[in-house]
């Protein structure tokens, strides 16, 4: 298992080294496949690397029918909400680039029983995926070392109608959590989705993400983010989310 932390001086970097890395991991995809599958994060970071991406995808005329886009994680809002993030990968990536409806895969979230809705998602997503394990799943990281929706105080209701603490190995594909931190409901596909992919990156901008960003580096079992590895996982990180360890690296050095 490979994993890279790579910095960058700000996060106007970091999302142009997002937008390339990403671009790369899906033609990659493209050549291997002739598909490439990419779960998305929510949240702030990640908006103008999609943006950016938006415009590569277009520019290299990668048919937009070859790819397949689903959600790490929803908050438990309509997909018209400000706060959602499919509306928000919509707005500045999956829109411009003329996303096909049946790639895009949604949660449908914010109507019936979270846990339904996270039983639908799982089927829907699976169908999408063929069989295939994600090529690529952007994630990033709160303050409290959450990512996707797994939150350090959640309790996760499983599609099978059980329910467990969110941790390392909830079962299923996905599950809705209840999470005092996280105001109420999310949705978030379970650890082993995200950890059977080939490539996770997780972009992590702001002071304020260091002490969880060290943690989920060093795999701090009590720091969800640390639960997650691809077959390889690259951290993208702004000097200042590094915080105090960043003097170890140089501009934009690479480091197992
Ligand atoms: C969400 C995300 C969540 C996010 C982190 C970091 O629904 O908000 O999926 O896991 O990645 O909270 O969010 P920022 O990028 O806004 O700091």
């Amino acid at each position: 298992m490979e994993v890279d932390t790579i910095v960058y001086p700000d996060a106007e970097a970091l999302a142009e080294a997002a937008c390339t890395f990403a671009a790369q991991e899906i033609e990659g995809a493209l050549r291997d496949r002739g598909s490439a599958i990419t779960i998305l994060a929510g949240g702030s970071t990640p908006r103008e690397a999609y943006s950016l991406l938006s415009r590569e995808i277009l520019a290299k005329k990668i048919p937009p029918s070859a790819l397949v886009w689903l959600f790490g994680d929803e908050r438990w809002v309509p997909e018209n909400d400000p706060q959602s993030n499919e509306r928000m990968a919509r707005e500045v990536l999956l829109d411009r680039i003329h996303a096909p409806a049946s790639t895009v895969i949604s949660w449908g979230a914010g109507q019936g029983e979270p846990a339904d809705c996270a039983a639908r998602y799982a089927a829907k997503a699976q169908g999408a995926m063929q069989g295939h394990v994600a090529d690529l799943v952007f994630l990033g990281i709160g303050a409290d070392g959450h990512t996707a929706s797994l939150f350090p105080d959640g309790t996760a209701h499983l599609t099978s109608g059980s329910c467990v603490e969110v941790g390392p190995n909830i079962p299923g594909f996905a599950a809705a959590v209840h999470s005092g931190t996280a105001k109420g409901w999310r949705l978030t596909l379970c650890p082993s989705v995200l950890n059977a992919a080939r490539t996770v990156v997780f972009l992590v901008a702001g002071e304020e993400k260091a002490p969880a960003l060290r943690r989920a580096r060093a795999g701090d079992p009590t720091t969800p983010a640390a639960w997650i590895r691809g077959r390889r996982t690259v951290f993208l990180a702004t000097r200042d989310a590094l915080g105090p360890e960043a003097a170890n690296f140089g501009r934009e050095v690479r480091h197992a």
